[in-house]
């Protein structure tokens, strides 16, 4: 074969094989195979001593040529290579994304484990609406219109008619109705009133509703399920008292204090008084088991209605119940 046809073929085949190395791998084959001592061009230089002087010299200048451009373009690729590779790589030193925890809002907190012991006292769960009809806040519930008990609930009315529930006890005909006692039934949820707000008041919180109805159920009663359950909610041992209230659905009616411990003294939440209001409470008036459709002479039982932010205040440590309210995740993080 003529030394220049050789030469060509070879520059074509180094060539072709350049192009087709992918790796790493294929470019060590690839300059084991011509670049290398021993490898094709050299031996192909080394082959020229048996040549005319003539062609000697102008195919010992090519294949010089092809030598340099074949290790520069061999380098070229080596470098690119190594480029992507790198790009692929896992780099260990950049900083970590760090993944936000999330955690319940206190007041979440406080309801599931209301709903946790209730249950636990055989009572069901149960939700009404939060939007009610003034019939299942006000009539039901013994305050029908005109009856001045009506204003003591500041109201936010719906331009349809319509109302933001004051008290969970909207939800009292809504669960008795219909069914045969004995029922033990507890209704959590949000309720909404318009006054003004302080540390120990806003427009809107959580109350949870509980009601048993049975032939035998006397105030004893409900004062065995709160020292049972007050402990239990509020995590620890606490001083509580229970003394008359005024509410038109219950008769008789009373409140239930805790003592506060976010002071000893006297402070902007009790209001220096050292006891702060968690519940109004009492037997289920009769008029309001015949609204439900229960014979009040065979049966009876009480009610109760409780703060779950005044919980939570007292619980956590929180001086103004405005601060669960806020949305603050600085403050909301901490619990
Ligand atoms: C009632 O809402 C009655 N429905 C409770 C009831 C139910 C009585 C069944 C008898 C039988 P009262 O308005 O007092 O009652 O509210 C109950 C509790 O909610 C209070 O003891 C107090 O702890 C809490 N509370 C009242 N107003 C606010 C407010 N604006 N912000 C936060 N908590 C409040």
């Amino acid at each position: 074969m003529p030394i220049e046809t050789e030469l060509k073929r070879l520059k074509e085949a180094a060539g072709a094989a350049l192009a087709a190395s992918k790796n790493g791998r294929d470019l060590d084959l690839f300059f084991a195979e011509y670049l290398a001592r021993g490898g094709k061009i050299s031996s192909f230089l080394r082959g020229l001593k048996d040549v005319s002087i003539e062609e000697r010299r102008t195919a010992g200048k090519e294949a010089n040529l092809l030598r340099q451009e074949t290790e520069r373009k061999y380098a070229e690729k080596k470098r690119a290579l190594r480029g992507e590779v790198a790009a692929k790589a896992l780099d260990l030193t950049i900083p970590g994304k760090r993944r936000e925890r999330g955690n319940l809002h206190p007041l979440t907190r406080v309801r599931m484990d209301i709903e946790d012991v209730f249950l636990g006292m055989g009572f069901l769960v149960e939700d009404t609406p939060e939007v009610e009809d003034a019939k299942f806040n006000f009539d039901f519930v013994n305050m029908p219109a005109g009856h001045p008990a009506r204003d003591m609930m500041d109201t936010f009315w719906l331009e349809n008619g319509k109302l933001l529930r004051t008290h969970t006890s909207a939800g009292q005909a809504r669960v008795l109705s219909g069914k045969k006692p004995p029922l033990r039934v507890l209704i959590p949820g949000r309720v909404f009133r318009r006054e003004a707000t302080d540390a120990s008041h806003e427009t809107t919180f959580y109350q949870y509703e509980g009601i048993m109805i049975d032939e035998n159920i006397s105030l004893a009663d409900f004062k065995g399920v709160i020292a049972e359950v007050m402990p239990r909610i509020m995590k620890r041992e606490i001083n509580y008292r229970v003394r008359p209230g005024y509410f038109p659905f219950v008769e008789p009616g009373i409140e239930v204090d805790i003592e506060c411990f976010l002071c000893r003294s006297g402070c902007s939440v009790c209001k220096g008084e050292k006891w702060i209001e968690v519940m109004g409470a009492g037997m289920v008036h009769p008029e309001v088991l015949k609204n439900a459709g229960i014979d009040p002479r065979k049966y009876r039982g009480f009610a109760f209605g409780g703060s779950i932010d005044r919980i939570a205040m007292l619980r956590f440590g929180i001086r103004d119940i405005r601060l669960l309210w806020s949305g603050d995740l600085h403050f909301l993080k901490q619990f």
